[in-house]
């Protein structure tokens, strides 16, 4: 059993969002959600507001964090009513950055991507992102239109986060196979979980869909028994 923080981003994908959160589940996990503004368009964090409170949550835990989904808007208490911070206030992306063992951020879009791979931090995930103990797994499941995942940056952004992660440097002449095989071989604990080919939402049928919610949970459970192993 982990606390998997579970980052959403404003893909078509994030449809799946509550299929992942639950698969998490019954593989043992404690699953809570971070969602982006553009995520909250996909899906409703509401409904998975409806679920019952983790079993595995310590008693000391407070009530705030209890909860299963946070957006962007839980990073600013009662900013929509005109107030303002108060001292003492929870700072919500560090608390979660310290509740988590495995970050799994999917899908991850493009956008998120570069902001990820240059340390841009202008909302809740990406603010954990900065934050986060390089020490703990990451699991990435990119979904962007073909054309998208074609671009060159996306191949630079994520050379430059497998850097990062330990696997030194990752040759920038590598067919996308190849380039995810690396990181994944090399890297002590990031690993990425590769697009799929569909027709997309767009109705471009192409590499870029999410992989499947079954070979998400799978290379979370292998990058926990390789981390627990070693
Ligand atoms: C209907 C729709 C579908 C989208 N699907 C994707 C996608 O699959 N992948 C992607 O990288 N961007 C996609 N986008 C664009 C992102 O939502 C956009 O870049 C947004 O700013 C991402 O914000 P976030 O990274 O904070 O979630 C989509 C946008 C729309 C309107």
């Amino acid at each position: 059993m982990a606390r998997v923080l579970l980052g959403v981003t404003g893909s078509v994908a994030a449809l799946r969002t509550p299929m992942l959160f639950e698969a998490l589940g019954e593989a043992g996990h404690a699953v809570k959600v971070v969602a982006t503004t553009a995520a909250t368009y996909f899906f409703d964090p509401a409904a998975l507001r409806r679920q019952p409170p983790l079993p595995t949550e310590p008693p000391e835990q407070p009530e705030w964090l209890r909860s299963p989904v946070f957006v962007d808007d839980d990073e600013w208490p009662r900013r929509a009513d005109g107030e303002r911070y108060r001292r003492g206030d929870p700072v919500l992306h560090i608390e979660l950055r310290k509740w988590a063992d495995l970050l799994l951020i999917a899908p991850l879009d493009a956008n998120t991507l570069a902001k990820l791979a240059v340390g841009l931090c202008d909302n809740c995930l990406s603010c954990i992102w900065r934050a986060w103990d390089t020490s703990r797994p990451v699991v990435l499941a990119p979904a962007m239109n073909t054309l998208m995942w074609q671009h060159p940056l996306t191949k630079r952004h994520l050379r430059a986060l497998a850097a990062d992660a330990g696997a030194g440097h990752i040759p920038g002449h590598l067919a996308d196979e190849a380039l995810l095989q690396q990181i994944n071989e090399r890297s002590p604990t990031l690993r990425i979980v590769g697009p799929i080919t569909k027709t997309l939402a767009c109705g471009d049928t192409g590499l870029g869909a999410m992989a499947e919610v079954t070979d998400i949970v799978a290379a979370v459970q292998t990058l926990l028994t390789q981390l627990h192993a070693g």
